[in-house]
């Protein structure tokens, strides 16, 4: 069953959604982009005539117009609550986009009017759907290796990300709201869920508004820790961007994706390595490539979701414990203290 989808937002990173819808409809889902929509009505059009699609300036209007199964919200976070909640209104299910909200509590109101609505929402939680990072799950998953217990993920860059994303260096909660999200996301995929954090932050740029680099002890529930390190103010000896580095220790062995998607795999006294590279296609654009790459895995995850009744992996209730972990950064951060995480998020 081919499902009906529109998506709004039409700015810098929406284009890798689009592409990725495209080229899905290859594939058993067959999603069909029914409409595009941004408030920007010159960017609505130009994105609507390169997909072929009719575009809307106005969110409501186009709900109200067109048919569909499912909304994909790729707009900033700040307009994530309205529009989760007038599709929530018209019973379509949404994949939004990470940062869920700019606040725990819309994330928490956004959870609770879909599931009143009786409609899905997951979030576009893009880094655990990376190869490398599949991969690496893989290996954990088949056992040999033991249970992690440390871990490092770290993201340390000196690229320019405000050239793409302007917005980025007004936001007072800048690097762990928008990159920490994904690295933190990462360490609850490996590792399990967060018992406490220590975060220190820095903001090393002064032209911009909040911190640009992050350094996070997570205290696993496991009994693990994992170190999560967020930099775009670095000045690496060899730059990686928009890869993430990770090492995770286990009670038999120990696994370490490098640069250039190097994956090395200890079992035992067995050393294995190889290349976990992102398959190129047409549209992606160096050096995005693994991060392009995971739009498509994410976005056939929630189809194959919706067609068969499956939960997805980052739903909103999932997700809701990673917002609650950054929440507990900028805690920690602006007082110094560990901050303890509850077991249950209180939410109605
Ligand atoms: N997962 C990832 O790897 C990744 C990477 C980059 C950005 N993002 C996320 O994607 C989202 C968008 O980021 P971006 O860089 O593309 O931002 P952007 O500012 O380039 O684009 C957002 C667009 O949404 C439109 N918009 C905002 N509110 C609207 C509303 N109420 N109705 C209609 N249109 C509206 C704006 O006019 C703009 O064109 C953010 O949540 C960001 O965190 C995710």
């Amino acid at each position: 069953m081919s499902l009906r989808l529109a998506v709004i937002g039409c700015g810098y990173f929406a284009r890798n959604h689009l592409h990725a819808w495209r080229d899905l409809r290859g594939e058993e889902s067959a999603p069909e982009i029914a409409a595009v929509c941004d408030w920007d009505v010159a960017r609505a059009k130009a994105i609507g005539d390169e997909f072929g699609v009719p575009s809307f300036s106005d969110p409501s209007a186009m709900l109200r117009e067109t048919k569909l199964d499912f909304v994909d919200i790729a707009a900033g976070p700040a307009a994530h609550r309205h529009l989760v909640e007038m599709a929530a209104a018209h019973h379509l299910h949404v994949i939004c986009q990470k940062p869920l909200a700019p606040a725990l509590s819309d994330a928490i109101a956004m959870t609770t009017a879909c599931r009143n609505a009786g409609v899905h929402l997951m979030v576009h939680e893009n880094f655990r759907w990376q190869a490398p990072m599949r991969a690496m799950a893989a290996a954990l998953d088949e056992g040999a290796l033991g249970r992690p217990f440390y871990g490092r993920i770290s993201f340390r860059s000196g690229h320019d990300v405000y050239h793409d994303q302007p917005y980025l260096r007004h936001d007072e909660r800048f690097i762990i709201a928008d990159l920490g999200v994904h690295l933190l996301d990462l360490a609850r995929f490996f590792m399990g869920e967060v018992a406490a954090l220590h975060c220190h932050t820095q903001r090393v740029d002064p032209t911009i508004h909040g911190e640009d680099v992050a350094t996070i002890m997570l205290s696993m529930r496991s009994g693990g820790c994992c170190v999560v390190e967020a930099s775009y103010a670095s000045k690496p000896l060899q730059e990686y961007f928009p890869q993430t580095l990770v090492e995770l220790e286990t009670s038999r062995g120990s696994l370490r994706l490098a640069g250039d998607y190097e994956l090395s795999l200890r079992s035992g006294d067995q050393v294995t390595q190889r290349r976990v590279a992102p398959s190129p296609r047409p549209w992606f654009k160096a050096p995005g490539a693994v991060v392009q790459d995971s739009v498509i895995a994410i976005q056939r995850h929630w189809l194959s979701c919706l067609q068969s009744g499956r939960i997805p992996e980052t739903t909103a209730n999932d997700n809701l414990h990673t917002l609650a972990l950054v929440d507990a950064c900028y805690r920690s951060a602006a007082s110094g203290a560990v901050v303890q995480i509850p077991e249950h998020l209180e939410h109605p």
